[in-house]
Formats: structure tokens, sequence, C-alpha cells
């Protein structure tokens, strides 16, 4: 079982473990203001490989690597004029970039062989826990594969405790939902991936953005996590609900009536999209422990981070309702 600290009450203790135990290869969960990441060094082959085998990960699909600042991630990777705009403007922060890769010594697992790799820069512990260790972290969300992201520590317990060594709790992450990720191709910038930071803060930046939609096959993909069938509870779930039905619980949106003896959470009751971020996978696993039938959501405007949270709940009810 994982070993936990508590970065309030043990932060120095329980940094230091962890630089030692991703020097020695081993896994840590560390939070970001995304989600909480499953971290190994980017550097060390079997350490990589343990990330892929804890999180029962398809090895076609990529790892985010994460650096303390701008010099380790062109040590790293190649960047054009408009990703370094991007990461100027936005790291450390919830924007992930996805650049070709220099040729130096990042196991081949966490680009799953790509000749590109995928970059963030996040704010806390991670960036801290790069520096010290003087090499980039690979780092995916710390959940089994398709499940939903944790958000706290407890969740990274519940899940995959028994597969990591230490498990570093900073409370709830600020943001809730996982990075953006962006692709510059040929001067145009591609979103693969709705995230924490919006369309709008990213064209207010670049201009025009392209959105890329959902692959038919995994042929295609750009960014596995676009595959629809992703980020599922166990429970079913149904979108654009207005009022629940019998064996029901709701996730509710604003301010909604009382409906008796129904499991219910609010997402926000004064309709704010970055609290409602925040709330969201917290939400849908208290909702998924309460053996309804279905989990029943009520609209989200489309703006915002009400992008990225559509997103997941898409991709939530059509994960549930395959498995
Ligand atoms: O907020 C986040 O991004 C969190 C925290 C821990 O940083 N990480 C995260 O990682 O969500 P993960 O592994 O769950 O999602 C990474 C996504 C996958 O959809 C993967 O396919 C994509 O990034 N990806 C990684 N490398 C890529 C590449 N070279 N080209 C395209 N997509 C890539
Ligand atoms: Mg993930």
């Amino acid at each position: 079982m994982a070993r936990i600290f508590k970065l309030t009450t043990e932060r120095e203790e329980g940094l230091a473990v962890a630089l030692k135990a991703l020097q020695q290869g081993e896994l840590v969960a560390v939070p970001t203001e995304t989600v909480y990441g499953l971290a190994a060094d980017a550097t060390q082959a079997d350490a990589v490989a343990r990330i892929y085998k804890a999180k029962g990960r398809p090895s076609f699909n990529p790892l985010i690597v994460h650096v303390d600042g701008l010099e380790m991630a062109q040590a790293t990777a190649v960047f054009d004029p408009i990703s370094l705009k991007l990461a100027n403007h936005f790291w450390p922060g919830s924007l992930t970039l996805v650049l070709p890769l220099r040729n130096n010594s990042i196991a081949n697992a966490v680009t799953a062989g790509l000749d590109t790799i995928a970059l963030r820069h996040p704010k806390g512990v991670m960036a801290d826990l790069a520096g010290d260790l003087g090499n980039p972290i690979a780092a995916p969300s710390a959940n089994s594969s398709g499940r939903i992201s944790p958000t706290i520590a407890a969740h990274v317990e519940a899940d995959i405790g028994k597969k990591v060594d230490i498990i570093l709790n900073d409370g709830p992450c600020t943001v809730g939902i996982e990075s953006t990720i962006v692709k510059v191709v040929e001067g145009k910038v591609h979103v693969l991936r709705v995230g924490g930071i919006s369309n709008e803060e990213i064209a207010a930046i670049v201009g025009e953005i392209h959105l890329l939609t959902p692959p038919e096959s995994e042929a295609k993909i750009e960014a596995p996590g676009m595959l629809l069938a992703h980020y599922a509870p166990r429970t079913k779930v149904r979108l654009d609900a207005q009022t629940p039905k019998p064996n029901e619980a709701l996730l509710a949106f604003g301010e909604t009536k009382e409906f008796a003896g129904v499991p219910s959470c609010n997402l926000s009751l004064t309709k704010n999209l970055d609290e409602a971020a925040h709330n969201l996978f917290a939400m849908l696993k208290i909702l998924d422990d309460t053996n309804s039938s279905c989990i029943a959501v009520q609209p989200i405007p489309h703006h915002g981070l009400g992008a990225a949270i559509n997103d997941r709940l898409k991709r939530a009810a059509q994960g549930a309702n395959q498995a």
C-alpha cells in the first residue's frame, strides 16, 4: 500500500521521500492544479513501464511530460513561435503542448514511439519535483485507464493505492479538469483535447483555433484521450436531463427544485463554470457510489470551461453506457 504524505503538515518530508522514490524508479501520485498525476522519471524506461502497468493503459497511448519551466521544455522539444507564445502566456498552467521531440534521453515508451511529445509546466509541487530531479516527469492522470481522473488523494488511494509507492496529498485540485492539449501544425492551432484553459482564452492569444473532432476509430487517434468512451463512471449517465427519473441520481447545475429521496450534487448553485469544473469528477464519483440506475445531468452551457465539462460528460455517458 502507498505511503501517504499530507503536504499541509508534512511537506518537507513528503517531497524529500517523493524525490528519492522518483530517483529510484518508483511511482509517486502527485497533485497538480488540474488532476492528480501518476509520476515517474521520464528518462527511466523501467519506471515508465510501471506507469502503463499500474493504470492498465494501452501502450499506444503516450504520456504527458511535466517540466519546471521553458529551459527544461526546450531541452526536450522543439518550439515553434506560436507554441512559444502559448507557453509564455499560459505556463505554469493547465495547457499541454504537443511538440517535435528533440533527440534526448526521454524513454521511448513515454511517447509511445511518436516523434512528438506532450509537455506541460504545471502549477505546484510536480514542477518543483521535476526541478529537483533534474529530469522531466512523465505523469498521466492517476486513475485506472478509462476511469475518471482523481481530483483528491483519497480517489487515487481507492483506485490505484496498491500499485503506487507514495501519494502526496495536497487537498482538492483547484481546476479539477485535465489540461487543454494543443498542437500547432503549419501555423494553425489545433486543440486535441479541450480542458482547463478555455478555447476562448487560447483564441484570445493566437486568433483562430481548430477543434479536433473525436475520431471514429483508434487508427485515427491523435490524442487517445479523444476516444469517446473515456472518463467513465460505472453508473450510466443521461445528459441534458431536467428532472431525475425513478432510481436516478441527479447532477444539478444552477438552482433547481428539491427532489425528495434523490441522491444529488450541485456542480454550481450560481452557475459558475469554473466551480462546476472543480466539482465535476468528485461529484460524479459520489453519485457513482449511490447505487442509482443512472446519473441524470442537467444541461451545462458550452462556453468557457463548459466546453471541457460537456466533453468529459459526453465521454462519461458513452463509456458507462457501453460498459
Ligand atoms: O491535466 C493533465 O493533463 C493531467 C495532469 C496529471 O497533468 N494529465 C493527463 O494525462 O490528463 P493523461 O495521460 O490522462 O492524458 C494525456 C493525453 C492523452 O490523451 C494522450 O493521448 C495525449 O495526452 N498525448 C500524449 N502525448 C501525445 C502526443 N505526442 N501527441 C498527441 N497526444 C498526446
Ligand atoms: Mg487520463
